[in-house]
């Protein structure tokens, strides 16, 4: 069984559906064995305690560079024997150094499908502000490995939702959430719990 550390610093949806799918056995070969927030009021927290997961709180306003965040968050995740780290709304940049020790065994979620409307500054809902801004028909959510580039690690799945007349960005956030990010985040954490991904030249291949 591979223990599951959830990095989050907000509302947690993300952090939710991965706990359901626990509950409902979808995960298979994983259990989400600590969550870690990088703001003390993320209301995820909440979600995890009331399933009973263990919380941390290392709030990213009380360092002074990514570095030396990045070194407490890489002593929290030893600390809890992490075989998987899981960015779900996670929106803090850390430092290569973790990507070092952890070489794809971290999953990051991102509300859009790599390599369009990613890297630095493309976090939430800004995110679905540019797609809306470049009049683009097609967005989507991508699962991807952790790598030292911003939003540029071997991607493992990746589904498409389209822009609607009318959209605001909170409205297709929510489309992107439902149709997207909620299935696929699952899906790729319990592939690498069964070992079902290999990675090469920055790809990804599925076993299945
Ligand atoms: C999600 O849409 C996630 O994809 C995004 O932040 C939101 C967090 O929601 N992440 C990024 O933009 C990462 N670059 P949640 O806290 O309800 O899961």
């Amino acid at each position: 069984m591979k223990n599951i550390v959830v990095l989050v610093s907000g509302g947690g949806t993300n952090l939710q559906v991965l706990i359901d799918a626990q509950n409902n056995g979808e995960i298979k070969n994983g259990k989400i064995t600590c969550v870690i927030s990088s703001k003390p009021d993320a209301y995820a927290l909440e979600r995890a305690r009331n399933n009973n997961i263990k919380t941390r709180v290392l709030t990213r306003k009380e360092y002074p560079n990514s570095y030396e965040y990045t070194k407490d968050i890489l002593k929290a995740v030893e600390e809890e024997k992490a075989d998987l780290v899981v960015y779900a709304g996670f929106l803090t940049i850390l430092d290569e150094m973790i990507v070092k020790a952890m070489p794809n065994k971290m999953i990051n979620i991102h509300p859009s499908l790599i390599p369009a409307f990613c890297g630095k500054g493309y976090y939430g809902l800004h995110v679905h502000e540019e797609v809306l801004k470049r009049g683009a028909k097609l967005t989507g959510a991508t699962a991807h490995f952790v790598n030292e580039i911003c939003d540029g690690g071997p991607i493992i799945i990746q589904k498409a939702v389209e822009v609607q007349n009318g959209d605001t960005p909170e409205i297709l956030q929510r489309r992107v959430m439902e149709q997207a990010e909620w299935k696929i985040l699952p899906k790729a954490v319990s592939l690498f719990c069964e070992d079902k991904i290999i990675v090469k030249d920055n790809k990804t291949e599925i076993l299945d």
